[in-house]
């Protein structure tokens, strides 16, 4: 029997980047934006084009350049914010007007100062509105979880008689449980005419740790979107992790007989750009995407990981994007490694900018050993942000954007031991899986990757040939 298809509505660039500290420019949205096409995501919710300019900007030129997936662009409900986004839409593929009203009585009396009737007559208008611009409308009741049932039903019945085509039921204030959730969706489902010719999404705050659970418990009520964002970011404590919802319903297809059109080999290097751009880490913990995600310390673990990794591995750190940890990229790798890396991470280059990159790494692999993906991605955003000259990169890499020689960084367990160096007492040996190595610890802020990086045969890379290869 086939499985219902999910619509993964990612919306990392509009509410992801109102979490304090996610702020985007616009070629850093473009560049996500394009991480996100990979990524194999439906819908990608580019701004709040009334928002500012470069909201705008952002919204126009994500829709002019990445042309598979829906562009939704947000606007609340009022003619202004409607046309703005429209206007930002001129020449786009597949856009789509995202109206937002605020429905519970909480945000009517103390918010927006109306009365039941006038919120109704608003979102009625306001999607009537956006429909005679774009075919492609879907309404948000702000705080729909919080709002009294029977009027809930009734603007959702308004808005799809005005032409709404998805209607997305937000936990604003990640406020409910996961089988209130799942209720609330049935009950739309039961009471709202014409609720079966349009779309049910979910868009769940992450207040109380529930965003994930309760957006799987509104799909098993008959949702088919779910709007999340890259590693879970999104206003006060985010939304609901896309990796964390596209990997349950992948790794649980008994639970969750649904699937998703997402690129699951994408996830790793997704978290790591919008990490490294917003340089807000990676908490260690994250599942799917931590770096502590695929990481065995307790020698019970190692143990069982070593002689057979289903043991304590539900999927696999490939399945995922993490790098196989056996790789390392150290001095003596060559530029096919390298670019190999950066093209995991989601770059792909040049041969002229790709030198200019590998001469930056030669250096600081010398001076660090072992170079990790936050040391890359640096490099990379020096180059493409025409930064640091060539000549002057050895300063760059003295900087203190890159730490210290390896040498002074405290080595797990393991790898100090295999060394031969003292072993240091404060990181306890990790086994990653495949080849049981360890990894220095960064020291610098960036996302730390604990995976280790891309492997390459020990020949000489620095070889004559090898530039006579690569044409340097
Ligand atoms: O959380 C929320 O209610 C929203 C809406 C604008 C969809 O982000
Ligand atoms: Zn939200």
């Amino acid at each position: 029997m086939d499985r219902p298809r999910i619509t993964i509505f990612d919306t990392t660039l509009r509410d992801g980047e109102q979490s304090p500290g996610c702020s985007m420019n616009v070629q850093e949205k473009l560049h996500l934006a394009q991480q996100l096409d990979r990524l194999g995501v439906d819908v990608i919710e580019a701004g709040f084009p009334i928002a500012s300019d470069g909201d705008f900007e952002a919204v126009q030129r994500i829709a002019a350049l990445v042309r598979r997936p829906i562009i939704a662009g947000l606007a609340r409900a009022c003619k202004g914010d409607v046309d703005r986004a429209w206007q930002a839409f001129q020449g786009a593929a597949r856009p789509r007007i995202h109206v937002f009203l605020a429905t519970s009585d909480i945000h009517l009396k103390y918010k927006l100062r109306i009365t039941r009737e006038q919120c109704l007559e608003q979102a009625r208008d306001a999607v009537r509105h956006a429909k005679t611009l774009c075919s492609d409308v879907e309404f948000s009741p702000e705080d729909a979880t919080r709002t009294d049932v029977a009027f809930l039903c009734q603007v959702v019945e308004a808005v799809i008689a005005a032409g709404a085509t998805t209607v997305n039921i937000p936990d604003t204030v990640g406020y409910t449980m996961p089988e209130e959730y799942g209720n609330l969706i049935r009950t739309l489902r039961e009471k709202v005419a014409g609720i079966g010719e349009v779309t049910i999404s979910t868009h769940c705050h992450n207040d109380l740790g529930l965003a994930v659970a309760n957006s799987l418990a509104g799909v098993q009520q008959g949702a088919r979107q779910v709007e999340c964002t890259i590693n879970g970011i999104g206003e006060r404590a985010g939304n609901a992790s896309l990796e964390e919802i596209v990997m349950a319903m992948r790794v649980r297809p008994d639970r969750y007989r649904y699937e998703t059109a997402v690129a699951s080999e994408h996830l790793y290097p997704a978290s790591q750009m919008l990490a490294e751009i917003t340089r807000v880490p990676v908490q260690p913990n994250k599942a799917i995407t931590g770096r502590n995600a695929f990481a065995h310390e307790a020698g019970i673990h190692q143990d069982g990981m070593l002689k057979n990794p289903l043991t304590y591995e539900i999927m696999t750190p490939q399945s995922v994007g993490v790098p196989d940890s056996r790789l390392v990229l150290g001095k003596h790798s060559g530029r096919h490694a390298l670019a190999l890396r950066c093209e995991q991470l989601g770059h792909k280059f040049e041969r002229r900018e790709l030198d200019e990159i590998y001469r930056k790494f030669v250096v600081l692999a010398d001076r660090i050993k072992k170079v990790q993906d936050s040391h890359l991605l640096e490099l990379i955003q020096d180059v493409s942000r025409g930064g640091v000259n060539v000549s002057n990169s050895d300063d760059a890499v003295q900087s203190k954007k890159f730490p210290p020689a390896a040498a002074s960084l405290p080595f797990p367990r393991a790898a100090s031991a295999a060394a031969g160096a003292n072993p240091n007492e404060s990181y306890p040996a990790q086994v990653s899986r495949g080849a049981g190595q360890s990894q220095v610890r960064p020291s610098c802020p960036a996302p730390a990757n604990w995976f280790g990086g891309v492997s390459v045969p020990r020949t000489d890379h620095h070889s004559e040939q090898e530039d006579y290869l690569w044409g340097v």
